[in-house]
């Protein structure tokens, strides 16, 4: 249990991957004790960032889309999402929420504390592969995993 309410505190930091762990031009999923699953892309320069894998069209899920610049594209409906603030490009709308990442020595890290309680009011998909998340529910770990399982 953490019962430290400040915003950020480097324990709350934790080794999620590496780098090189993340295809280039993909994303990884992070699995979550509750809530929709985090995706963590990495794009060709080697940038990370994390989104919820829920984009904010209807749902799709976001890990499984193609990194191109600073963006994904939705594998549902091609609808392309600002891997820096999780906003689709004009004209569509929507945000989906962003998660903090950083790299240090090749290392990703994510903050638990915001992994544990940041959107976790939005359901998952009902259909294709992030609606798997609903299984996890009640799960108190979380691991990376491949965007396309086995
Ligand atoms: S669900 Fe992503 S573009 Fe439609």
């Amino acid at each position: 249990m953490n019962n430290n309410t400040n915003n950020s505190n480097s324990n709350d930091w934790q080794v999620i991957c590496r780098v090189e762990d993340i295809p280039v031009l993909g994303a990884r999923r992070v699995a979550r004790p509750v809530g929709v699953d985090v995706a963590v892309f990495r794009n060709a320069e080697d940038q990370v960032f994390a989104l919820l894998d829920r984009c904010p069209h209807k749902g799709g899920p976001l890990s499984q889309g193609i990194v191109f610049g600073t963006s994904v594209a939705c594998p549902l409906h091609n609808w392309a999402i600002g891997l820096d603030d999780g906003c689709a490009k004009s004209p569509d709308e929507g945000c989906t929420p962003r998660f903090a990442v950083k790299v240090e020595d090749g290392q990703v890290m994510m903050n638990v504390v915001e992994l544990k309680t940041h959107a976790l009011d939005l359901a998952p998909p009902r259909a294709g592969p992030g609606a798997a998340t609903a299984d996890k529910l009640g799960d108190e770990s979380f691991d990376v995993q491949a965007p396309h399982g086995s």
